[in-house]
């Protein structure tokens, strides 16, 4: 069991400076799996050092990957699509999500056996949708609990290629799809009515994958590739975690006086659903210095304290804002009117159940915030108020409370802030060094 840790949070008289967040946590995960799998040699630049991705690495080092760190630079010795090792023990994915749903789509194709488990959160959370499909492909999985929760067993089979529709639009889901696709026999299709982050596509593409994009009816896209592919290692950047940045483009827009920029920071279309809710709440906010790193669009944000009106959010923005949401409700909570978020019940699988545990912890800093079966209501402006609150283990939920705390009166203690670190080690440094109380 894990040490429990306090992060005390003042009320901030500025938010300004510069800040670089670490690497984003979703191009991580695909940057150690397509090194991984890649014949030679690869490097990272950037690779965000925390908890989740470790859990990746930690997995395909037990796969028989040799992946070294120095001074920042990963150096991945890519063993190829056939050259992962049966793991001597069982694989340890901690608290990472990504990491217990796309691995899966990789091991159902290889020639061993695996296990795969977590800490006490992950296990509670979703499996059957990656199993579902799995299984349509050939492969045999299964999982506790009626094949809904890790531990998950898996004994590496021929598979083939499946056309499957995705009922909850997830960036995970599709990962282990498409990655048991390049295992498969034939063409593996995955269509989702609403397009989720496309990273691996972008890996795909970065690593002359042939793959496929097509657009449907209203914002359906399907993403095809063909199995048997073969690739070669690449030196890879990983752009700044936009997710991260969220939690300081918040601190800055509701500060008093707050002048932010932010640099290097992932600008992907379909991650950027915050920055288009927070411009339709009357935001301003400066992209300058454009570039690409390994496919993935960046750029500098700066953002200045701005005057804020409520909005509403549902349909096809939900998964370009998902992780974003947590930080939205303390954003919203100083806008004028009723922010009304919908569409968005996969909140209540993530690392807690975040629309149950958000109200219930934003309230007691006087946030007039209202639970709905998907989604919330969040009435503004409100005078915040410093409390004693919970993480729940969850780091999105920890860094909202923190930053809630930098417009609350008196101290606001976050419990449990150790999750921090699972997405943003030095998170609190670095609000430390931005903030003058
Ligand atoms: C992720 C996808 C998202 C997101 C998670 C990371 C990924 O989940 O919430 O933090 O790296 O693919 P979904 O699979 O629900 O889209």
């Amino acid at each position: 069991m894990a040490k429990t840790v306090e992060f005390i949070s003042r009320a901030a008289k500025s938010i300004k400076g510069t800040v670089y967040v670490p690497g984003d946590k979703s191009i991580s995960h695909r940057a150690l799996i397509f090194a991984s799998l890649a014949s030679g040699r690869s490097t990272i630049t950037n690779l965000l050092n925390s908890a989740d991705c470790l859990s990746t690495m930690r997995c395909f080092q037990d796969l028989g990957v040799s992946i070294v760190s120095d001074k920042g630079l990963i150096t991945v010795e890519g063993v190829g699509t056939s050259g992962l090792k049966e793991p001597k023990n069982i694989l340890d994915v901690g608290n990472s999500g990504t990491t217990l749903r796309t691995l899966p789509g990789i091991l159902v194709g290889q020639d061993f056996i695996s296990i795969l488990t977590g800490d006490e959160s992950i296990r509670s959370r979703p499996m059957g949708r990656i199993i579902g499909p799995l299984r349509e492909m050939g492969a045999e999985i299964v999982g506790r609990d009626g094949d809904r929760l890790a531990p998950i067993a898996i004994k590496g089979k021929r598979l083939k290629g499946i056309s499957y529709t995705t009922p909850v639009a997830s960036a995970q889901v599709k990962t282990s799809i498409l990655l048991a696709g390049l295992f498969a026999n034939g063409v593996t299709t995955v269509t989702e009515k609403y397009q989720s982050r496309d990273h691996t596509e972008r890996f795909f593409e970065f690593f002359e994958i042939d793959y496929k994009k097509e657009i449907g009816d209203a914002s359906e896209v399907s993403i095809s590739v063909e199995g048997g592919q073969h690739f070669k290692g690449a030196d890879m950047i990983v752009a700044g975690d936009i997710s991260s940045a969220a939690f300081f483009i918040a601190a800055a827009l509701i500060a008093n006086d707050g002048d932010l920029s932010i640099v290097d920071v992932g600008l992907n279309p379909t991650r950027i659903g915050i920055l288009e809710v927070l411009e339709q709440m009357g935001a301003k906010i400066e992209v300058t210095d454009q570039k690409i790193f390994t496919n993935e669009p960046v750029g500098t944000i700066r953002i200045r304290n701005q005057e804020l009106k409520a909005t509403k959010i549902g349909g096809p923005i939900i998964p370009r804002i998902i992780d974003e949401l947590p930080i939205l409700a303390v954003i919203a909570s100083q806008a004028r009117g009723e922010t009304i978020v919908t569409d968005a019940a996969e909140l209540r699988v993530k690392e807690s159940d975040r629309i149950e545990k958000l109200t219930m912890e934003l309230r007691k800093m006087g946030v007039d915030i209202e639970e709905r079966d998907d989604g919330f209501i969040v009435s503004g402006p409100t005078e915040l108020k410093g409390a004693v609150v919970d993480s729940h283990h969850d780091h999105r939920l920890a860094m909202s409370l923190a930053i809630a705390g930098t417009i609350a009166s008196g101290e606001t203690v976050i419990r449990n802030s150790q999750s921090i670190d699972v997405s943003y080690p030095g998170f609190e440094s670095t609000l430390d060094r931005i903030t003058e109380h």
